[in-house]
């Protein structure tokens, strides 16, 4: 197969390249290096199979052709985490939605199968736990920027259906807090490796809130054989698939269970939302999926515990610290 990844050099649209090399695929990768890293990737250039060009996805004329000559999209690019939806949602909405509809139109047209990365997040704050794939989408105000970004992955997934209802042969999946090696620190990037690099650093971890809000992280390499298996199994076609963990922890416990692994004796501090969110912020109660339908149709099942993933990710942080 000759696929096609989009977000190549981001997180985990760089893990994803490697599996399906790994796999024996032709991998064309498409980054705009926005929050693409070159250190993801650079090693995939010694292989003849991966090609790799740096352009955004609203270049219609590129994308239009890599689209053409491939079978299969990957389409991981997104602008991705609170932080900046909250700072620029125009630019969330123009990637996340107006570029997918391109993305989508031109599959449609040359007949090619679209694999979309979606969210949890589309699921806003429904409190009914856990969410399937056909729970309800609960979401706060347009004032409140956060929900920009469910909201322009959820109007993606419309289109999706929109298009399979024409003929466009898709699936779309909805990742649970990802983390794993290679993913972003930053203040923008997710709360277990900003954790992670805070303890490393030996600075305080920050809360934000009272630390009661809980996730299901889910460690990178179930993510890519669950995103891998959605894309290749012909049951899978048309329909959605939630791609996450059982493992519910609060906030605080993943900063206490951090400290424990990584042997740093710091301190946890609690940061009000409005603090670095700004003014009008709301978070996300609860985020459990149900995995039903994962498991029944792709196989899927998360392999990696919390613990064995942090270990992981926390002795690959640390290595990376000490060059
Ligand atoms: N990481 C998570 O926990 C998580 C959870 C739910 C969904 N997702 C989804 O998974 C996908 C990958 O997320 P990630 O965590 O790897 O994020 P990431 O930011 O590391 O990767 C996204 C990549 O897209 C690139 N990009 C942004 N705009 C682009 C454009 N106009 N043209 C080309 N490339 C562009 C960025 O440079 C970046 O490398 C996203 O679609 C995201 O919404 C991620």
């Amino acid at each position: 197969m000759r696929c096609l990844v989009t977000g190549a050099a981001g997180f985990i649209g760089s893990h994803l390249c490697n599996e399906l090399l790994a796999q024996g695929n032709e991998v064309w990768g498409i980054d705009n290096m926005s929050e693409g890293r070159h250190e993801r990737i650079k090693h995939l250039f010694n292989n003849r199979r991966f090609k790799f060009a740096i352009c955004s996805i609203s270049e219609k004329q590129i994308l239009f052709k890599a689209i053409q000559q491939c079978d299969i999209i990957y389409h991981l690019a997104a602008v991705v985490g609170v932080k900046h939806y909250v700072e620029d949602p125009v630019k969330v909405m123009e990637v996340n939605l107006v570029y997918t509809f391109d993305l989508l139109e031109f599959a449609w047209k040359l007949n090619k199968k679209v694999v979309f990365a979606s969210t949890s997040e589309v699921y806003g704050k429904n409190n009914t736990i856990p969410f399937s794939e056909t729970s309800a989408r609960v979401y706060g105000p347009a004032t409140a920027n956060r929900w920009c970004y469910a909201i322009s992955k959820s109007a993606a997934e419309h289109l999706c259906f929109g298009y399979a209802q024409q003929g466009l042969s898709m699936v779309i999946i909805r990742y649970f807090n990802v983390y794993g090696p290679h993913a972003d620190g930053s203040a923008y990037g997710g709360v277990a490796t900003r954790f992670i690099i805070q303890a490393l650093t030996n600075n305080p971890l920050t809360v934000h809130g009272d630390g009661n809000q809980t996730r299901c992280f889910t460690y990178i390499n179930d993510i890519v054989k669950g995103t891998i298996d959605a894309g290749s199994k012909p049951e899978a076609e048309g329909k959605i698939f939630n791609l996450g963990h059982y493992h519910e922890v609060s906030i605080l416990e993943l900063a206490q269970l951090i400290l424990t692994l990584s042997g740093n004796k710091g301190n946890i501090i609690f940061q009000p939302y409005e603090e670095f969110y700004g003014s009008y912020f709301e978070d996300i109660p609860r985020r459990v999926p149900d995995l039903t339908a994962a498991e029944r149709i792709l196989g899927y099942y998360p392999r990696v515990s919390l613990e064995e993933g942090l270990k992981k990710t926390i002795a690959w942080y640390r290595h990376r610290l000490s060059r």
